[in-house]
């Protein structure tokens, strides 16, 4: 398998390790992924959920984390690739952009909208950027307007199918029935609109694919279809390095493919997560009441929320299960140890 080639960022490993919020990939996971050769991405969702501050000004503690979060990944990635993953349904969404770039971040990834404003964001930077699709009028979408408005190609195109953790941008009724959606057509008409813009501006644009790489089996299949490279973010939480609490991970250990389920998300999309109580009760209608608003997301309406995303997310990263919302990919059953970042690359590597 070939290095990853985003510009100038060559990543000897072809594997991006997928932004996790919150908290679960900060400074110490992608850190090291870095430092194994593949690219470390860190979720600036609620970052700064442990600054002294956070309760009185959430926005400024995630900035300032920004800016520590990239400078200590860096320090233990020892010249490897450093991104942050921020979601374009982030409040303020510029900011944050804006902090990432200050901070020298190699790479911004964002999806869960369009990240439209994203090249002019990062202009005059040497930050390369990637927009996370899943669909054919995504990809279009987004290459149409970055090319009319910016005159420019993204750097590398995330493209995340069904069997992703977190946000899934897809309708509810096809994540029921996955096999139906016949994804791997979608890969291959997102891969010809690229080439499409690859042709445009003379300049080859890195495919890589998410959702579900979970073996060597799964990375060579994806290699097959004509991937540059693969996003892998659940096999990532079941090690040392991972950022989140131990009862985090060994839920993921623990987990049968019966407890993973499809949820409805305050963002305003379904979502993958583990079966627990606290799902089961906001599932069956029990509404939660914000107690204080972050203003995180833009599609959140606190007044109707069935509960806080961003508390809920605090509470899984901190291991604090039954009132937390533990957001999984849909192949974690095949998890069954914590083992450590080098293991996982080699075994995903097939070495
Ligand atoms: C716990 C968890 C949190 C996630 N958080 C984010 C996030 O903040 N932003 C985002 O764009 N994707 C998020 N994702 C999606 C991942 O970055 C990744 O693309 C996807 O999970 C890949 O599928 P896999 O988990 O099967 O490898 C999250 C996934 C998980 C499992």
């Amino acid at each position: 398998m070939k290095p990853l080639v985003i510009g100038d960022l060559v990543a000897k490993i072809p594997i991006i390790q997928g932004g996790m919020g919150v908290g679960v990939s900060a400074c110490n996971l992608a850190g090291a992924v870095a430092l194994e050769g593949g690219i470390g991405v860190i979720s600036a969702a609620q970052l700064g959920y442990l600054e002294d501050d956070y309760d009185e000004n959430a926005e400024r503690a995630n900035l300032r984390a920004i800016g520590k979060h990239i400078k200590k990944a860096k320090e233990i990635a020892k010249g490897g690739i450093v991104g942050i993953n921020i979601m374009v349904a982030t409040r303020n969404y510029a900011e944050y952009v804006k902090a990432a770039v200050e901070a020298k971040v190699d790479l911004i990834i964002s999806g869960a909208g369009l990240p439209m404003d994203l090249p002019s964001l990062v202009k005059g930077s040497t930050t390369k950027i990637a927009p996370i699709v899943s669909s054919i009028k995504a990809a279009n979408v987004i290459l149409k307007m970055w090319d009319k408005k910016e005159q420019r190609v993204p750097d590398a195109v995330v493209i995340e199918g069904p069997l992703a953790g977190g946000h899934l941008g897809f309708k509810y009724d096809e994540l029921e029935h996955i096999e139906e959606l016949n994804y791997d057509n979608e890969v291959i008409g997102i891969m010809d609109a690229v080439k499409q813009y690859e042709e445009k501006y003379q300049k080859h644009i890195p495919v890589i694919l998410a959702g579900g790489v979970a073996t060597k089996e799964d990375v060579k299949r994806c290699f097959d279809l004509g991937a540059d490279g693969v996003q892998v973010a659940s096999r990532f939480v079941a090690t040392k390095e991972c950022d989140a609490d131990i009862r985090f991970k060994e839920a993921y250990v623990n987990a049968k493919k019966e407890d993973i389920v499809i949820v409805k998300s305050p963002v305003g999309m379904p979502g993958r997560a583990i079966k627990n109580s606290f799902m089961e009760r906001v599932m069956g209608g029990e509404r939660v009441p914000t107690k204080h608003c972050r203003a995180c997301v833009t599609p959140c309406k606190p007044a109707t929320t069935p509960y806080c995303i961003s508390d809920a997310l605090i509470h899984a990263v901190k291991g604090n299960l039954e009132e937390a919302l533990i957001f999984c990919g849909g192949k974690i059953d095949q998890i069954k140890e914590i083992t450590t970042v080098k293991q996982v690359m080699e075994e995903l590597m097939g070495e």
